[in-house]
């Protein structure tokens, strides 16, 4: 039998490729963002401060699970037990950081820009084996779907803190007004919705259970809706990704006084 030699199984060592594009564009500009994001948010939990201003209150911290005595947007008090350094967000934000952390279409970016596994197509990687997520630390990547079911719970949350910011002050004082702020916490929850509802976890939930689908038409409607939407996932990924740190940083800008609120009306 005659063999030919596969030129594709040449093996080049890490970041050397045969490869003539600027394939390694893609990948700096998707870590230089996340690693921003994964820094900023850090920051920002951190910093325990800055989270609301008057009807506005940052994506990051909501649901406000406490906060100070007057705030108008937290649940409960702080209970005394807990360490000063833990800050709401602490307590909240795992939840969409592990749905987005494990989401499909992040393991693609991320394994390229951030992991190197591999750094592209035809690109040489740092590893030698292939343990696949199988294995400790990307087995944690199939709990995406239990991520999925608290993600859901947000968009609700996220919702009411819109409808709050279309109001300016508190009380008899209380007056229907649209700001900037209002606008950005509007697109960054529009934005979180459609990345979620178009979730890879979320359409086989819907209908991945069934082998025909056309026989429950509510379950097929619901089914074909997810799969729409999930052919812009990636878009969604990025601008709510945006959008949210935007509405993030309005508000903190607001708070510290950097800037005044913006309001049309
Ligand atoms: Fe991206 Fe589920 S696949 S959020």
């Amino acid at each position: 039998m005659a063999y030919a030699r596969n030129p594709l199984a040449k093996r080049h060592s890490w970041l050397k490729s045969s490869r003539k594009d600027s394939w390694w564009i893609p990948q700096l500009f998707t870590a230089i963002v996340l690693l921003g994001f994964i820094g900023y948010a850090n920051f920002r939990v951190f910093e325990n401060a800055h989270y609301e201003f008057g009807t506005l209150l940052s994506p990051f911290y909501s649901p406000l699970l406490f906060g100070p005595a007057d705030s108008h947007h937290a649940w409960f008090s702080k209970p005394d037990w807990l360490p000063r350094w833990i800050s709401p967000a602490f307590l909240i934000l795992w939840a969409p950081a592990g749905f987005r952390l494990t989401c499909y279409y992040y393991r693609g970016a991320y394994y390229k820009a951030i992991w190197q596994d591999p750094p592209g197509c035809g690109v040489g990687e740092p590893r030698k084996g292939y343990l696949g997520e199988k294995f400790l630390p990307l087995v944690v990547q199939n709990l995406h779907r239990y991520f999925l079911y608290f993600a859901l719970l947000f968009i609700p949350i996220l919702t009411w803190d819109v409808w709050n910011a279309c109001w300016d002050g508190y009380g008899d004082s209380r007056r229907f007004s649209i700001g900037l702020g209002t606008l950005l916490l509007f697109g960054a929850t529009a934005t979180l919705a459609l990345y979620t509802f178009s979730c890879h976890s979320l359409r086989h939930l819907i209908g991945g259970n069934r082998d025909k689908l056309s026989d429950r038409p509510a379950q097929f409607a619901c089914y074909n809706c997810v799969s729409a939407l999930n052919k812009n996932h990636m878009l969604y990924a990025w601008i709510s990704l945006f959008l949210v740190a935007f509405a993030d940083l309005y508000v903190r800008l607001c708070s510290t006084g950097a800037i005044s609120d913006l309001r049309f009306f």
